[in-house]
């Protein structure tokens, strides 16, 4: 069982993440703030510190799931505060860890992925890999992909999967 696990504050990521959905039969769980973001320098300024901010989510029972993908906007370089929650309080032991991470600029996703990728081992999970891809605009909100790109990006994660 695939659980997919998600933040998204402008949308682009959830694109990605109901489009895994739809190809994995998996189940959504988003990651909801109790207090939501107002403005991109809260997001900034949280990412930098590494923030970790109450989340709506009664639930966030892993046990069903073999497999979690995890998909998060990069803020300032790094996870964002929701993914950092959610690292905090997964149990991810004996869970196999894939990561989406989506931005203006993909190539500068390696260290935040390190950063996910050393918190998944440190919680017991085991970190299959992970893809970066151009999301929504930082200013403008629009995306950057056309739903052809998303199809073929979608396809080549699940491949990554099997
Ligand atoms: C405050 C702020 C900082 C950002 N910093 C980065 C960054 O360091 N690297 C990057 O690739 N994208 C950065 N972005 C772009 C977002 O990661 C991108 O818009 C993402 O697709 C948003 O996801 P969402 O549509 O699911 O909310 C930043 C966006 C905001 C608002």
């Amino acid at each position: 069982m695939v659980a997919i696990v998600y933040y998204s504050r402008t949308g682009s990521t959830r694109e990605y993440a109901k489009g895994i959905k739809d190809a994995t039969g998996g189940d959504l769980i988003e990651l909801l703030e109790r207090n939501p973001k107002k403005t991109n320098g809260q997001c900034a300024i949280q990412a930098l510190f590494g923030v970790c901010p109450q989340l709506e989510n009664k639930d966030l029972e892993l046990a069903p799931y073999d497999l979690v993908v995890l998909l998060t906007p990069i803020y300032a370089f790094n996870p964002s505060p929701a993914i950092n929650s959610f690292l905090k309080i997964a149990n991810l032991k004996e869970k196999k860890v894939y990561l989406v991470t989506l931005g203006e600029d993909p190539k500068s996703h390696r260290k935040p992925t390190e950063k996910i990728k050393r918190k998944v081992e440190k919680k017991g999970g085991t970190f299959l890999g992970s893809s970066s891809f151009r999301g929504a605009s930082m200013f403008k909100k629009t995306f950057y992909f056309t739903e052809e790109e998303l199809r073929k990006n979608i396809g080549e994660i699940v491949q990554r999967l099997s």
